[in-house]
């Protein structure tokens, strides 16, 4: 395990993660790959804590992999879903944290459809005075910390399996299409990719990709002397020697020449206007398929943190093609980066 000190007690954001915890979180994550690899899966790290999954919104993927990534670190876990929850009977949300603390809690991973939530129950932690991690597991449009490292992982080694590290990215272009605003996967993959010197193309329909959202976006993340461009020509310029984030309303300049798309879902769940004409015109515009991907490097690897409207962000063909699509080792690249993550929060008390 690589020994750096790892100061965060909680993780909510990656708009502040230094390039330090990008690769401690890499190096860590490569660890328990190989961990996973062997016969015996399992390692005794965490043995006696608890870690507790509090998912008030409902989830596969993340669920199932913290879990199991729990699991394999031989910790304890709590499972809580709302729906059959005391929740039904009005507890509120800082109670039931403050339930399963009182159970002897470690690590809490929370999931919510409210943006905060997660901030909200590591800040009652902190003022409880107790040392319990809080994870966000994906809050609202806000951010999705452990998916997006976990994309980082699996590019990173794909690049350098033995070694994989942030500024491996530096210079890749990187196309990210889709449902940029309701998207919390979009958001935290944006500050991780900017963070590895990437160039990160933004390409969605104008009711996806607001300009009003990039600012605030380079406002948030304090990105000093970037620029971004709003680009309806297929070649997009800008005043700045080195720009890293470019918005595109057509997907063709995102595309051109990319080394990895990443592709997100219509999140239908949290759109309150109709932001598209029809699915099938979103298809044809926006949808990934071979067919588009000739734009690209012809390596171009693509992405997708699932659920997957097939047919819609992306073809059912293209989605089962191993050539090109990385979705199933990003599941598997998963149970390691969580591993990390509950490693690197729950190491301190071992
Ligand atoms: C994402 C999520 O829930 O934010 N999925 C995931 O965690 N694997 C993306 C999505 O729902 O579209």
């Amino acid at each position: 395990m690589p020994t750096t000190t790892w100061n965060r007690h909680h993780i909510l954001s990656l708009a502040d993660f230094t390039t330090t915890e990008y690769n401690t979180v890499l190096q860590t994550a490569a660890s328990f790959q190989e961990v996973l690899s062997r016969r015996t899966k399992k390692v005794p790290t965490l043995q006696g804590q608890v870690v507790a999954n509090l998912f008030f919104e409902s989830s596969t993927r993340t669920r199932s992999s913290f879990e199991l990534a729990a699991k394999r670190l031989s910790a304890d876990t709590l499972n809580f879903a709302a729906a059959t929850s005391s929740m039904t009977k009005g507890e509120t949300i800082l109670d039931t944290a403050k339930t399963y603390l009182a159970m002897g809690t470690d690590i809490m991973v929370v999931r919510h459809r409210e943006a905060g939530v997660p901030n909200a129950i590591a800040a009652e932690m902190d003022r409880l005075g107790v040392k319990v991690g809080v994870l966000n597991a994906g809050d609202g449009q806000h951010e999705h910390p452990s998916q997006a490292l976990l994309d980082l992982f699996t590019i990173c080694t794909l690049i350098d399996p033995a070694s994989p590290r942030l500024e491996l990215l530096k210079g890749k272009k990187i196309a990210i299409v889709g449902d940029i605003l309701h998207s919390r996967v979009a958001r935290s993959n944006i500050w991780s990719l900017i963070a590895s010197g990437a160039e990160v193309h933004l390409a969605a329909p104008p009711t996806l990709l607001p300009k009003l959202f990039a600012e605030y976006i380079l406002e948030e993340a304090g990105v000093k002397n970037q620029q971004f461009i709003i680009s309806s020509s297929p070649t997009p310029h800008s005043p700045l020697p080195t720009p890293q984030l470019f918005l595109h309303w057509q997907l063709e300049p995102a595309l051109q020449n990319a080394d990895f798309v990443m592709t997100l879902r219509l999140q239908k769940e949290r759109m309150t206007a109709h932001l598209l004409p029809s699915l099938r015109e979103y298809h044809q515009l926006f949808g990934i398929t071979r067919t588009k991907l000739q734009l690209c490097k012809p390596n171009v690897k693509v992405l997708h943190p699932g659920p997957v409207n097939r047919g819609v962000e992306i073809s059912s063909e293209l989605m089962d093609d191993p050539e090109f699509s990385l979705i199933q080792s990003q599941v598997t690249s998963g149970v390691a980066v969580r591993m990390a993550l509950l490693y690197l929060l729950g190491s301190g008390k071992a």
